[in-house]
């Protein structure tokens, strides 16, 4: 049976109802027969049904054993790093969502957690930046929003020889396409917010492990912070789920046909995408993926400021928005939207120059949005 059969297949019918959509407990407690007498479920910060079927069928999809939802992606982000006490050090891919930036920076540093950036499409980098200190190596693969690709199965040996966790961040690429937790990571994390959702009505983050001594601590932080998602959101990242599998397979055909669009288009400069031949990471990509995904980023010839902003301005169909792996295309300027939290210096260092243009690129029909790129670049 394929993965996306048998998906649908472990999403539990509803033993007290027949319900074949999983229910939304919309409950904060639950009554006891006596105390400590209960069914399963005492306060639904620590547990609630829909959002355990959820951590089931999410685990299940990156080929994991154990799942945890958070209220957002980097509520999910956080726990992980709650795992490391002051003195530890994590070393980081250096082409890193903002919003992880921001937080191992501007919050755990000060709590005496070190970060090192690196640029992770060498894992020799990697390798070269270990020390008895680093507890975590955190990984993004494809990278927002250059698109670097690292090499997962060889910096999960790396973690492994020098006992530390290796977390990827699938985001980008989705369950669908790549599964860390099967080449060796030993934490998959999710802004379900994007292709788990993949409606863009919820914001809700997501960890998968295998390991079940991580799984009390990840389940301990969970509950002792309290960033935990409401059953409603559950529902509707477990309802975007069921069709994961072919909404990604669009969203690659789309990508695959926009990403060479552009590279010809006499007006674009450069086009980021994993998915060409020529990719430094090709090789890799193609191994540890099952198809590239609709997220690229490209650079105008005429790159100026006041070009870029007509640009990403311009479009119809891409809406020009922060967040990604909806149904509708999104159009993003990283430099001032999603990556701005990250100094300038810092971002063009690590490739992220300000005139990068992302795009999301949805499941509408290819031609209409090259249609309206090609419109947009005049
Ligand atoms: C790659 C990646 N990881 C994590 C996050 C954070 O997720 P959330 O916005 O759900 O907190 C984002 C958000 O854009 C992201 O792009």
């Amino acid at each position: 049976m394929s993965n996306a059969t048998q998906l649908l297949q472990n999403i539990p019918i509803d033993p007290l109802t027949g319900a074949l959509a999983v229910p939304i407990y919309q409950t904060s407690t639950y009554v006891q027969h006596a105390p400590g007498i209960n069914k399963g479920y005492d306060y639904s910060r620590t547990n609630n049904p829909t959002r355990e079927t959820l951590e089931k069928i999410a685990a299940q999809l990156e080929n994991g054993k154990i799942g945890a939802a958070f209220a957002s992606g980097l509520a999910a982000i956080d726990a992980v790093v709650k795992l490391l006490k002051s003195g530890d050090e994590i070393i980081a891919v250096d082409d890193i969502y903002g919003g992880a930036y921001r937080l191992f920076t501007k919050v755990y540093e000060q709590y005496g957690i070190a970060i090192k950036f690196v640029d992770a499409s060498e894992h020799e980098n990697i390798f070269n930046a270990v020390s008895e200190k680093t507890k975590l190596i955190w990984i993004e693969t494809p990278t927002n929003p250059t698109l670097k690709i690292a090499d997962i199965a060889a910096i999960a040996k790396i973690a492994k020889a020098n006992g530390c966790l290796l977390c990827v961040d699938n985001t980008f690429a989705s369950p669908a396409l790549q599964q860390p937790l099967s080449l060796g990571a030993d934490i998959v994390v999710h802004s379900a917010t994007k292709y788990l959702g993949g409606h863009s009505d919820v914001i809700q983050g997501c960890l998968m492990i295998n390991d079940t001594a991580l799984r009390e601590k990840l389940y301990f932080i969970q509950k002792s912070c309290g960033a935990v998602p409401g059953p409603m959101d559950c529902f509707l990242v477990l309802r975007g789920i069921k069709t994961l599998h072919i909404r990604m397979q669009r969203h690659c055909e789309n990508g695959k046909k926009i990403a060479h669009f552009l590279r010809i288009h006499p007006k674009v400069k450069t086009v980021y995408w994993c998915g060409f031949e020529d990719h430094p990471g090709y090789t890799i990509a193609k191994k540890q993926m099952r198809d590239f995904g609709g997220m690229m980023s490209f650079e105008l010839k005429n790159d100026t400021a006041e070009e870029v902003k007509r640009v990403l301005s311009s479009t119809q169909l891409f809406s020009l928005a922060e967040s990604l792996g909806g149904v509708e295309s999104l159009i993003n300027h990283p430099a001032t939207m999603t990556h701005a939290s990250i100094p300038r210096e810092e971002r063009i260092k690590n490739g992220l120059n300000d005139g990068l243009i992302r795009l999301s690129v949805g499941i509408e029909d290819a031609e209409d949005l090259i249609d309206d790129l090609n419109n947009a670049l005049g």
